[in-house]
């Protein structure tokens, strides 16, 4: 999932030529947990020029032939740390923490394979990371400002899975709940959740623990409010004057 929120305003730079900080949220938690569904709310929520959602599912590896036939008689492990390229996840990650441009590759459920194009991104002043294991590798934990752990309960996460996957990744839901007892229970209980050891907040039901999102919302703008100084006012005075010539 990738959602750019853009106010009209071009990609933002500052007159000098200096980087910009930017805030990096992660967003980790089981599969259908409401990750996805929570960095929409915040993205929604923040009155900032530029937000984009990195999702994990992006950087899922590619498979070799014989890896793809068993991905498709749902026999083949996606849920563990080593499915994904974690070198692409970085260069996206520091590219947008330094202000660069950035590609990010697409993936397609219904192929288990990333698509042939990619998509850019030019630049952002607020990346939410979410995926599985936006929490797990300690170089990416390093870079985020704050690092949210989602808690659902399994069986509505299962329940929801059951569901998405059949309307949205071309599944049948006998093969969901295989892949469900193979690969997602026991990787979800071995790695995922032990990652919530690396959270700053803990968001129990998801979507719908209306307070806990707004509390996140509240300390993101907060931060947001006191680096304004140095991260908004150089574009803004920038934009102005080169209108005002
Ligand atoms: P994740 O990103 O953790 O896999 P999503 O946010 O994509 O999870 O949610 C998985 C599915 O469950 C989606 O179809 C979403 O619309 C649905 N969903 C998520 N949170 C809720 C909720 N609180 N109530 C009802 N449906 C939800
Ligand atoms: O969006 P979500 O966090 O649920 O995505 C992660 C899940 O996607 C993993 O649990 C994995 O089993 C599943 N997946 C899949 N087929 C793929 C790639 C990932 O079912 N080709």
């Amino acid at each position: 999932t990738l959602m750019l929120k853009n106010d009209g305003r071009p990609p933002w730079y500052t007159a000098d030529g200096k980087n910009l900080p930017v805030y990096m949220v992660g967003i980790a938690g089981g599969s259908a947990s409401g990750k996805t569904s929570v960095a929409k709310r915040i993205v929604e929520s923040l009155d900032v020029p530029w937000v984009v959602i990195i999702s994990m599912d992006s950087f899922y590896r590619r498979l070799a032939p014989e890896e793809s036939k068993q991905a498709f008689a749902n026999n083949h492990d996606l849920d563990h740390p080593s499915s994904f390229d974690y070198v692409s996840v970085l260069r996206v990650l520091d590219d947008l923490k330094h202000g660069r441009s950035t590609s990010v590759p697409q993936y397609d459920f219904a192929t288990h394979a990333p698509r042939d194009k990619s998509q850019n991104i030019y630049g952002a002043s607020v990346v939410i990371f979410e995926g599985i294991f936006a929490l797990y590798d300690p170089e990416i934990l390093k870079m985020m400002d704050v690092k949210i752990f989602v808690d659902t309960d399994s069986d509505i996460c299962l329940a929801r899975r059951i569901k998405r996957d059949v309307a949205d990744r071309g599944r049948d839901p006998l093969g969901v709940l295989d892949q469900y007892d193979r690969f997602v229970k026991p990787a979800y209980d071995s790695f995922v959740r032990p990652t919530m050891n690396n959270a700053d907040v803990i968001i129990p039901r998801g979507l719908d623990n209306q307070v806990a999102i707004n509390l996140m919302i509240q300390h993101i703008k907060r931060q947001l409010d006191g680096s304004n100084a140095t991260i908004m006012r150089p574009i803004l005075v920038d934009q102005y004057s080169a209108a005002d010539q």
